[in-house]
């Protein structure tokens, strides 16, 4: 009985063999040439890795290939090799635009496939679907014109530029879909695009169109379902056009400079809309109509729109998700009737509210909930269960946070509560909330410990414990557990004492530590020597004593940003540690930029953005994007001694030296020229002795300088811009001599551009020199990535802002191309 059915089974399996063999067979023998020309296409490219092609054996039928499909007369029709590791260019004498009879051609996701899209792919007049989607292309779009057989095209995600007008698109007559989102297209954008017969969809966000649409005229007999024109530079009227395309489903305008005063009423029209985004325009929406239905949308951004109340028109909206009416003029209550049935996301920000009204029913789906810059007083009461995004920060609240916090939110992975007047302590309840991830309670009054619970989250999902500017006391807790995530821990001006736990060192992701001003009484914590990815580190004001030399070897090549200042430090300065702070030389400063491009596609709503405070110039100023070229070194305030180290000498991209109040001797190393981006230099209060290097003069950038309170003489090196400081930066030395001091030398001023004598045996490295010019010609293409992110964070931005570069002006990229960027690396989920 058995035996026949285990041969019932194999017949099967024949049956199935046969059936399967002829449905190949159906698409016919690979004819010759076919082959070829595969194999050529295939020899030109790096194909070490594609699991497909590895596969390709020219003793097979080639229409038996992995990817390939071919006709009944065996003739190749479509190419299928997306995410194949393919790694090269395709240049126009490629054999694969000799696949004459090609249909549909699939290139996406080969990240390092690239060079310039060739103008043979019109040979390919038979292409009905082309995806080029996430390579390297670069340079300007060719002609698609003579594909008329085209119906979709993707190409987002590359490097092209320039205009889109090689390609008459509207004599296109089957072009469904364009989607060229998130290249660095510029120019005007065609308005005949918007008139075209057959387009639904048309992709154009994140490039650099500019210009606006005027008048577009004509007949409007248009399909379009969807456009998708954010984050460019369009800008006059808004497009009026828009309301004439009966079909539309998704309108995204946002973050462009359109201008004027939009009556919502006008998109009643537009009965199928479902998703609107007008955010960020340099428009007013004038929502006053109060009888008109609105289409009924999921998706509703206005921000940034000039809005002074809620539009009454939401309030039928019955399929709302999600609503973003944040940066606009908006005072007084949350009116119950917000919160419609379906509604998850709502972002309320950056208004004039005080006061929200209980929703007489609340969806439990709501999932994120913004309300942070807003003018909510009194009790912290309103906190939605599960929740998984809920930012209430920088409002009035002033009470006690609820001991139950932690299990309403049970399921809030982002918990932000700053800036308010917040006392009492932190509850502890917040530890029973599995995927905490971030954490700022900063800038409020807690007072009381830190948990110990919370100290054991660091070994689940928190990555970001921020608790700065309270008055927390006590100790932190030396329980960090083994499997530690903390990528922040920001402790800045509490009160708390006892030591920096020895079990900090299990978090090897750590990048930010903060622990300024507070009464910690330790030694350096030469036990942090596994946390590579260290780049803040803040012991500022406290009372850290002992030598800064470590017996264990420490690398910290990604520190930007380190403060000692205010502790009892003392011995020399660390030589061996100061080595491996890679990031302060140039030529490793920039580990992600390779990447960024190609990680846009993964979408995170959530990213938490770190700010340091850095004293500079006698103010403190606070980094709120820190940048990853910013670098700076304040050991000032403590009793260092012994010279300064040469090491130094090798950080190009420092900007901020301060080493001022120690006991630092021996002369002022000439090798301070060669930091070309020092900003501010500050010597002074030690017992540095013989001359200026005439070298500090090539500090260019140089726009704070005090070597006051020292042993320094001679002439102050004539004919520079040192010169240009005021007597206070040199004063106190009393041997220096000559302007800006009123002190007159005695000997005659050293012949013009002769050495000094403190520069014995030193001379100018021409070479370097001419390095250095052209790393600062390199820099525009590696600023672009300026964010400091977290792993597991994507963020959206589109520009660079803020008050760094008042500061900084070699930093400011305003002048540069403001693009989106964004970053994303493997790790945790948020
Ligand atoms: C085109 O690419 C092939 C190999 O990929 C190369 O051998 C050839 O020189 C290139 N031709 C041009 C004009 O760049
Ligand atoms: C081929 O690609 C692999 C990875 O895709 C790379 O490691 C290798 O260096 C490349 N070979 C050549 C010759 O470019
Ligand atoms: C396109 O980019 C290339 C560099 O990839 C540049 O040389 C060229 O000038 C750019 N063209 C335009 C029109 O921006
Ligand atoms: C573009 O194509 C349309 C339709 O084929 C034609 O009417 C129009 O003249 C063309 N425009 C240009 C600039 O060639
Ligand atoms: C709106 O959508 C419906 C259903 O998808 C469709 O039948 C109708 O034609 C659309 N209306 C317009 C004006 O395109
Ligand atoms: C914003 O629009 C006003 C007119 O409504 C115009 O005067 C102003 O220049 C615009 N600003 C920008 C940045 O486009
Ligand atoms: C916003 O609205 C006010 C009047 O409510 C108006 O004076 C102002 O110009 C508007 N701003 C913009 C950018 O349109
Ligand atoms: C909302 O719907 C009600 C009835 O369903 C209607 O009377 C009212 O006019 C609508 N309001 C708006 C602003 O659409
Ligand atoms: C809410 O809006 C503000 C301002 O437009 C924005 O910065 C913030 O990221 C938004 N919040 C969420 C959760 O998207
Ligand atoms: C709240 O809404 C749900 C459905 O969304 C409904 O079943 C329930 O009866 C409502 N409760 C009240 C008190 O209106
Ligand atoms: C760090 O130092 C400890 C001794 O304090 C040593 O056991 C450990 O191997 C060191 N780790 C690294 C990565 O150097
Ligand atoms: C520290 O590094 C130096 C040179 O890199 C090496 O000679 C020394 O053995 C290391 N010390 C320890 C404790 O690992």
């Amino acid at each position: 009985m058995r035996i026949s059915l285990v041969s019932w089974f194999f017949f099967g399996l024949f049956i199935a063999t046969f059936f399967s063999m002829a449905a190949l067979s159906v698409s016919g023998q690979c004819q010759r040439d076919q082959q070829q020309f595969l194999l050529g296409f295939k020899n030109s490219l790096n194909f070490s890795l594609s699991v497909k092609l590895m596969k390709w054996n020219p003793g097979t039928d080639c229409c038996s290939w992995d990817g390939i499909a071919c006709d009944t007369g065996g003739r190749v029709i479509r190419l299928d090799l997306d995410n194949q590791f393919l790694w090269g260019e395709i240049n126009n004498s490629n054999s694969l635009f000799r696949l004459q009879h090609l249909r549909h051609l699939d290139l996406a996701d080969n990240k390092q496939l690239g060079g310039q899209l060739p103008e043979t792919l019109e040979k390919l007049p038979h292409l009905i679907y082309l995806d080029f989607s996430r390579n390297s292309f670069s340079g300007p779009l060719p002609s698609f014109t003579s594909l008329r057989n085209l119906e979709k095209l993707f190409l987002s995600d590359n490097q092209l530029n320039g205009s889109i007008f090689s390609t008459n698109w509207s004599s296109l007559p089957n072009l469904e879909i364009l989607d060229l989102r998130r290249n660095s297209f510029s120019g005007t954008v065609p308005p005949t695009l918007f008139q075209s017969e057959s387009l639904k969809e048309i992709f154009l966000a994140e490039n650099q169109f500019s210009g606006g649409f005027g008048e577009v005229e004509g007949e409007f007999s248009s399909q379009l379902e969807v456009i998708d024109l954010n984050h460019n530079g369009l800008e006059g009227q808004f497009p009026m056009f828009v309301f004439e395309i009966k079909g539309l489903r998704y309108l995204s305008l946002s973050w462009n400079k359109f201008s004027g005063v939009i009556p919502l009423n006008a998109f009643q029209k537009l009965k199928n809309l479902s998703s609107l985004d007008l955010s960020y325009n340099n428009m007013s929406v004038d929502s006053s109509f109060t009888n008109l239905p609105f289409p009924d949308v999921y998706e509703l951004n206005l921000a940034s729109c000039n809005l002074t109340k809620f539009p009454e028109f939401l309030k039928n909206l019955s399929f709302l998700q999600i609503l973003d009416l944040s940066n606009n003029r908006i005072h007084g209550q949350i009116p119950s009737w917000i919160w419609t049935p379906h509604l998850y996301h709502l972002n309320l920000s950056l208004n004039f509210l005080v006061e929200l009204e209980r929703p007489s029913n609340m969806s439990t789906r709501m999932s994120v909930l913004d309300i942070h810059g807003n003018q909510f007083q009194g009790k912290l009461q309103f906190l939605p269960q599960g929740t998984f995004y809920l930012d209430y920060s920088n409002n009035n609240f002033s009470s006690v946070i609820p001991s139950e916090i932690g299990d309403i939110l049970y399921s809030c992975e982002f918990i932000s509560l700053a800036g308010n007047n917040l006392h009492g302590s932190i509850p502890e309840s917040l530890c029973s909330n599995t995927y905490l991830a971030v954490l700022d309670l900063s800038n409020n009054s807690l007072s009381g410990s830190i948990p110990q619970c919370l100290v054991r989250k660091m070994g689940e999902f928190l990555g970001v414990l921020n608790l700065k500017q309270n008055n927390l006391s006590g100790t932190i807790s030396d329980t960090i557990p083994e499997d530690c995530g903390l990528q922040t821990l920001d402790l800045n001006q509490n009160r708390l004492g006892g030591k920096v736990p020895k079990s900090l060192a299990n978090c090897r992701m750590l990048e930010v530590l903060d622990l300024g001003n507070n009464q910690i009484d330790d030694t350096f914590p030469c036990h942090l020597n596994s946390t590579s990815e260290l780049r803040v580190l803040v012991l500022r004001s406290n009372n850290f004593s002992g030598d800064v030399n470590c017996a264990v070897n420490i690398t910290w090549p990604m520190l930007q940003i380190i403060d000692l200042a205010s502790n009892s430090f003392s011995g020399k300065l660390p030589q061996g540690l100061l080595m491996t702070w890679n990031s302060m030389k140039p030529n490793k400063a920039e580990p992600y930029s390779e990447q960024l491009r190609y990680e846009v596609q993964r979408v995170v709503d959530i990213y938490y953005q770190d700010s340091v405070r850095v004293t500079m110039k006698g103010r403190e100023l606070e980094l709120v994007k820190i940048l990853t070229i910013f670098t700076s070194i304040d050991l000032s305030s403590n009793k260092f001694e012994g010279h300064i180290p040469e090491a130094i000498g090798d950080f190009k991209a420092l900007y901020l030296l301060n080493l001022s109040n120690n006991a630092l001797t021996g002369p002022l190393p000439s090798f301070l020229g060669n930091l070309p981006k020092l900003e501010a230099l500050d010597l002074s209060n030690n017992h540095l002795a013989g001359q200026i290097p005439l070298q500090l003069a090539n500090l260019n950038f140089l726009s704070f300088l005090n070597l006051s309170n020292n042993e320094l003489t001679g002439r102050i090196p004539l004919g520079t811009q040192i010169q240009l400081f005021s007597e206070a930066s040199f004063e106190n030395n009393a041997g220096l001599c000559g302007p800006p001091l009123e002190v007159q030398c005695d000997s005659p001023p050293a012949s013009e551009g002769g050495p000094s004598n403190s520069e014995t045996g030193k001379h100018v490295n021409w070479n370097f020199v001419s390095v250095e010019i052209g790393f600062v010609s390199g820099i525009g293409a590696v600023i672009l990535p300026l964010m400091f992110f977290k792993r597991w964070r994507i963020g959206y931005y589109k520009c660079t802002d803020g008050v760094v570069y008042k500061f900084f002006p070699k930093l400011d990229p305003r002048n540069r191309t403001c693009r989106t960027i964004s970053h994303w690396t493997p790790g945790r989920r948020l």
